[in-house]
């Protein structure tokens, strides 16, 4: 694919603007799609597609609306699509966020289904289809389409662009034949992903569970030993590349030492150079498993009242899709149960969980990562988790644990962590005990392995496998013209 231009589309962008006391500042948003998408937008160029959200977006767009990014020093153009308060509501907030993200995480939040939503996210795809032509200079783009944002997007742009390579990446997971079946719009959603060129998800199981659901609801011939699903003239290859992050580590170079890093972030918080510290880093999701988090570290202090004073638990936690009452009940709950752990436990200054509900920059987060002596994920179901893979990167010192779900992507990869069923509270807290209690050359030996995993399964590694074989289907198809 060497000298392509390839056109990313999401909905969340890389970079935003936004006023602030009367100056621009650029902002970037908490999203393991922009994470481990923007560094090879980088390496390739090209054009990303992306809902222009910030509240300066429009000050910063040339006529065409297209930006030049990073703003310091831009390798790219990132082209911003413009959605009304009425459009947002009904295709991000309503159907894509109140639908199919608990449709497809199964966290036992119930999905919402309107039609009017349903209208709305079919007209805002028609839209990106849209730009996408307009965008692509030739008639056999490769598109890279990104999340659950845009299931019909791939068939709207074949059928423009027949010759067009896409490649649809699912950021989420794949529930069940079963479970995805309520969706009352489960086959045109079938249909549209099956535009794909190829069709990724995270893990073989995610996979496995795409193709049952297509077997279950759509007239399709299945190679079950070539992983493709041939379906209205198109041919889809459904393949698992686990998402990752950017390696080397990209403040590897300039960012202080651990020692430095933990001196820092201990003054800020006022605990002294000895007190020990647990994170947890997530967008305020109630697939993240928080509140079970809590309630590990409230048993784990009842259990173990020595660490009572000596341990505290840091939630950076970013605010998310607040517009919806899902999610603000989620952030009250999250504060109320910190609230009445802390009264349970604070003595004198001392607080068991320091709760910071505001958005942090990536920079910033890193220097967390650095200074934790353990690192919490405990999603009730995560397709990847790239906290995960994060923590492991920031500790070129090889110390820290990793305490992590077994119901994230991340877990079928980073075996040396702690893994635990986020839903067992007294298993999680025994597991962080013993993160807290591991002997140095333990939490290096399990720190090695998995720094080795993450150097050589990085986001350049997820991104080459799935262009290579783009490559090689191109190749194929022009070779049987
Ligand atoms: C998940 C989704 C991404 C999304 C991110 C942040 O990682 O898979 O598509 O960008 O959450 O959510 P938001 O709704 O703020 O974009």
């Amino acid at each position: 694919l060497t000298g392509e231009r390839i056109i990313v589309v999401s909905n969340r962008e890389p970079y935003i603007h936004t006023k602030e006391h009367g100056r621009v500042e650029i902002h970037r948003p908490a999203s393991g799609l922009v994470t481990a998408v923007e560094p090879v937008m980088r390496a390739c160029s090209g054009t990303w597609i992306a809902h222009g959200s910030g509240s300066a977006d429009r000050e910063t767009v040339d006529r065409h609306d297209r930006v030049p990014v990073p703003p310091s020093h831009p390798d790219y153009t990132l082209r911003r699509i413009w959605l009304t308060k009425e459009e947002e509501t009904g295709y991000y907030y309503g159907f894509a966020n109140e639908g199919l993200w608990p449709l497809c995480h199964i966290a036992h939040v119930r999905p919402i289904f309107r039609l009017s939503d349903w209208q709305q996210y079919k007209a805002i795809n028609k839209r990106f289809a849209d730009a996408i032509v307009k965008e692509a200079d030739s008639d056999d783009p490769v598109v890279l389409v990104q999340d659950y944002h845009f299931a019909l997007l791939p068939r709207m742009i074949r059928s423009v662009l027949p010759k067009a390579t896409v490649i649809t990446f699912w950021h989420i997971p794949w529930p069940n034949p079963e479970s995805f079946g309520i969706c009352p719009w489960r086959e045109e959603l079938l249909q549209g992903m099956l535009g794909s060129t190829i069709l990724g998800f995270h893990t073989p199981f995610h996979c496995k569970n795409f193709l049952e659901t297509v077997d279950r609801y759509l007239e399709t011939r299945i190679e079950h030993e070539s992983s493709t699903i041939s379906h209205g003239g198109n041919l889809t290859l459904v393949e698992s590349y686990p998402i990752s992050i950017q390696w080397p580590y990209p403040w590897q170079d300039t960012i202080p030492t651990v020692d430095e890093c933990r001196n820092e972030i201990l003054t800020s918080l006022g605990l002294s150079p000895t007190h020990l510290i647990g994170l947890g880093v997530d967008r305020q999701d109630y697939t993240k498993g928080i509140l079970e988090r809590f309630l590990a570290v409230e048993r784990m202090l009842e259990l173990h009242p020595e660490m009572v004073g000596r341990f505290s638990f840091v939630q950076i936690a970013a605010p998310t899709r607040s517009a919806l009452d899902d999610y603000q009940a989620f952030e009250a709950q999250v504060r109320n149960l910190a609230t009445r752990i802390n009264q349970r436990f604070s003595t004198g200054s001392y607080q068991p969980i320091i709760l910071k509900a505001e958005h942090h920059e990536p920079e910033l987060v890193n220097r967390y990562y650095r200074a934790a002596d353990v690192c919490m994920v405990t999603s009730l179901h995560d397709g990847m988790n790239l906290v995960a893979k994060e923590y492991v990167a920031a500790r070129d010192d090889e110390k820290g644990v990793l305490v992590l779900s077994q119901f994230t992507g991340a877990a079928h990869e980073l075996h040396e962590a702690l893994l635990v069923n986020p839903y067992y509270i007294e298993q999680t807290a025994d597991a962080l005990f013993q993160a807290l209690s591991m002997p140095a050359f333990e939490q290096q030996e399990r720190m090695r392995s998995m720094r080795a995993l993450v150097r050589d399964f990085n986001v350049y590694r997820w991104a080459g496998r799935m262009l290579l074989d783009a490559a090689r289907i191109r190749q194929r198809e022009k070779l049987a013209l």
